[in-house]
């Protein structure tokens, strides 16, 4: 490993990691790809233009005046234009004459399925857009949506869409004070809820929650609730309303009006590492504009012919722009579906995929990797030949998972965006471009044509080459936050303050010899071992790349030597067993050779699980309270609280007797 220059330790993120693998796109996916590398050129030589041209992908009833507002940090997109979003995903495809193609394959997790066309889905928002009005709910007003995976979950943020309401989504996995909190910051008037969804074989109920949240908040004016699970609910009358009941007897005409561009078009809560979620908002016209393009240019899509699937919630962003707006706004067909991957079996996702003859498949690497701890045979019982293009997004893909996506679901064949960008950006900023990129395993390589982004050290000054720091954004982007919602001090201070007139996602990241990007985690993560500042990421995808290891979370812990020490959790890979007692001298060494010896764990334990999130983010900072032997912190977005107690008996069992 190459020492990193005195007083740089400080400042740079050490680069240790050396990746060599680099793979061309499939001949025929260039030559017919929708983005040739001179969308690139077009975009430097004028960024401004290129986001009109884009932007002429929609359907305005009003065009804009200007392209672009910008008093930093508040941008206006496209001002002067309006628009009405769930035209431009719905109704503009059924006057075209493409009614009749899928909109979604809809699959529940029970196994029950629903085909729904454009015309089909054109008429379901047109009447939940009446059924709205007759409850009083319009323009500016704020809908919470709490909702399984169901069609009407799409029809209720499109109903909101089309009266100019602002939807706001709460994953349904969450708790009644997620909920709660989220309601009293919006003000929401109305919740959209189910008396349940299917969760790992069995109905989990959602209406019970909404009662416990809406009790004390007599804000909300109406609970309009789909029948999903057939389970008892408890009926508040004269609050409550059937979906059923008052959607279904509307009419399926709606006049839709257009909204200004920059009207808002919904609110969606990041939790961040402390207290108070952040309401991160988006508006309609720049939003839809990046959110269509990168949809269409970077899964290359053919919406004629290709079967899109975002393997992800509704209730995170990831589900906003590529179930919901990429999608419907370019005409696609995708599958949709309810469920978990191991319901009833493992080989669910794939035997999806074989159903519906799946050509691109769009997921998170934490998902990845477990199907890489259940091993290749689930995948291998079905024919994945369709899959044309893959995308990886929510986490830095490590190396390994790459290849074995790349190998065991891609066929080897199949180029893998990895699409770096995040709740605040709106839509994928940095990522390969499968007709045109050179794929490297774990690199999110460039940014897209229209964004400026730049690695820059401590002070703001780009780094050379072969060099890491911190990812900036340098000029405003369409579907760019418009701000946290009614905090606009918060906004400026969380995004605007770390550096000067630059975007500051919180992301560290490195610039490789080529120039290519390398996103390596929160900055909140990074540890200072002797004086390197060493990345999570990379020691991580160094102990993944250890045949045995499935997962693992990596952790920086005061050591009294070193400043902080590396302390690593491991899953192991189902044929690993339960490693044997050789096996964690083993993986540090191999660490040590892969990344250099200051890249050593000086602790490594096996685990059965990690704590993570419930949009399956590892959290760390947990992690960090066991590894240096304090009372675990907030516990409350966890997936499962009874784990990381559980985890952290075992370690402090193991005691340091790794040396
Ligand atoms: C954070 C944003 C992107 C929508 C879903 C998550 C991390 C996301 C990547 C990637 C490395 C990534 C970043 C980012 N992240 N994609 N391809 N490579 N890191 O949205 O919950 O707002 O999280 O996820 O740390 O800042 P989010």
């Amino acid at each position: 490993m190459a020492e990193t220059p005195q007083g740089q330790g400080q400042e740079t993120l050490s680069n240790l990691l050396q990746e060599s693998r680099s793979f061309p796109p499939p001949a025929d996916l260039a030559a017919d790809a929708n983005v040739q590398a001179d969308a690139y050129d077009a975009a430097s030589a004028d960024r401004l233009r290129f986001w009109e041209d884009q932007a002429r992908r929609l359907q305005w009833e009003q065009p804009w005046s200007n392209v672009l507002d910008w008093n930093p940090p508040f941008a206006e997109w496209f001002t002067g234009g309006k628009l009405n979003a769930a035209v431009n995903c719905v109704d503009r495809h059924v006057d075209a004459g493409r009614g009749e193609r899928v909109a979604f394959h809809w699959e529940g997790e029970p196994g029950d399925t629903r085909t729904i066309t454009y015309a089909d889905l054109k008429d379901m928002v047109c009447q939940a857009a009446n059924a709205l009005t007759e409850l009083g709910v319009g323009k500016g007003d704020r809908v919470a949506i709490y909702m399984p995976m169901i069609p009407e979950t799409v029809v209720a943020m499109l109903a909101c869409a089309r009266v100019g309401a602002v939807h706001m989504v709460v994953f349904g996995g969450f708790s009644v004070d997620a909920l709660g909190t989220r309601l009293d910051d919006s003000e929401a008037k109305l919740v959209v809820t189910a008396d349940g969804g299917y969760r790992r074989g069995k109905p989990s109920s959602l209406k019970p929650a909404v009662d416990d949240a809406v009790r004390d908040r007599p804000a909300v004016e109406n609970v309009l609730v789909v029948r999903r699970t057939g389970q008892d609910v408890e009926w508040n009358e004269g609050r409550d309303v059937w979906w059923h009941d008052i959607v279904d007897r509307q009419s399926a005409e709606h006049a839709a009006e257009a909204h200004d561009s920059e009207h808002p078009l919904y609110i969606m809560y990041t939790s961040g590492t402390t207290a108070k979620p952040k309401g991160i908002l988006h508006t309609t016209g720049g939003y839809l504009t990046q959110v269509s393009y990168t949809h269409w240019a970077v899964f290359d899509l053919k919406p004629e012919t290709d079967v899109f699937w975002t393997a992800a919630d509704i209730g995170w962003v990831t589900g906003h722009s590529y179930i919901v707006y990429g999608p419907l706004s370019n005409g696609a067909t995708s599958v949709m579906y309810e469920g978990t991957p191991d319901t009833p079996h493992k080989g669910r996702f794939w035997e999806i995929v074989q159903k519906y003859g799946v050509t691109i498949a769009y997921m998170a690497p934490t998902a990845i990797r477990t199907f890489m701890k259940w091993g290749e045979e689930y995948p291998a019982q079905f024919d994945l030949s369709s899959l044309r293009v893959l995308g990886s997004v929510g986490e830095p893909i490590n190396p390994e998972a790459y290849m074995w996506y790349r190998t065991h679901i891609g066929g080897g064949r199949t180029p893998i965006v990895d699409t770096w960008w995040q709740t605040e950006t709106g839509a994928i900023m940095v990522t390969p471009m499968p007709g045109i990129t050179h794929g490297k395993p774990g690199a999110a390589m460039q940014p897209i044509p229209g964004v400026v982004a730049d690695v820059v050290d401590e002070s703001g000054e780009s780094v050379p080459r072969g060099q890491g720091g911190f990812i900036v954004i340098r000029e405003p982007w369409p579907s760019m936050l418009r701000g946290i919602w009614g905090d606009p001090e918060r906004y400026k201070k969380t995004y605007w303050s770390r550096f000067e007139g630059l975007y500051f996602p919180g992301d560290g990241a490195k610039r490789d010899e080529d120039g290519d990007l390398w996103l390596l985690g929160r900055v909140d993560d990074v540890m200072l071992v002797s004086g390197h500042n060493i990345s999570t990421t990379e020691v991580e995808s160094a102990l993944v790349a250890h045949p045995n290891v499935a997962e693992a979370a990596v952790t920086g812990a005061s050591d009294p030597v070193t400043g902080q020490a590396i302390v690593a959790f491991v899953i192991l890979r189902s044929e690993a067993g339960d490693g044997g007692s050789g096996l964690v001298k083993e993986l540090r060494e191999h660490v040590a050779a892969h990344l250099g010896p200051i890249a050593k764990p000086r602790q490594i334990l096996v685990v059965p699980e990690l704590p993570k999130t419930r949009s399956g983010k590892i959290m760390r900072r947990l992690l960090k309270d066991v590894a240096e032997n304090r009372e675990l912190g907030d516990v409350s977005t966890l997936t499962d609280a009874q784990s990381i107690q559980t985890l952290q008996e075992a370690f402090q069992e193991s005691g340091k007797s790794d040396e």
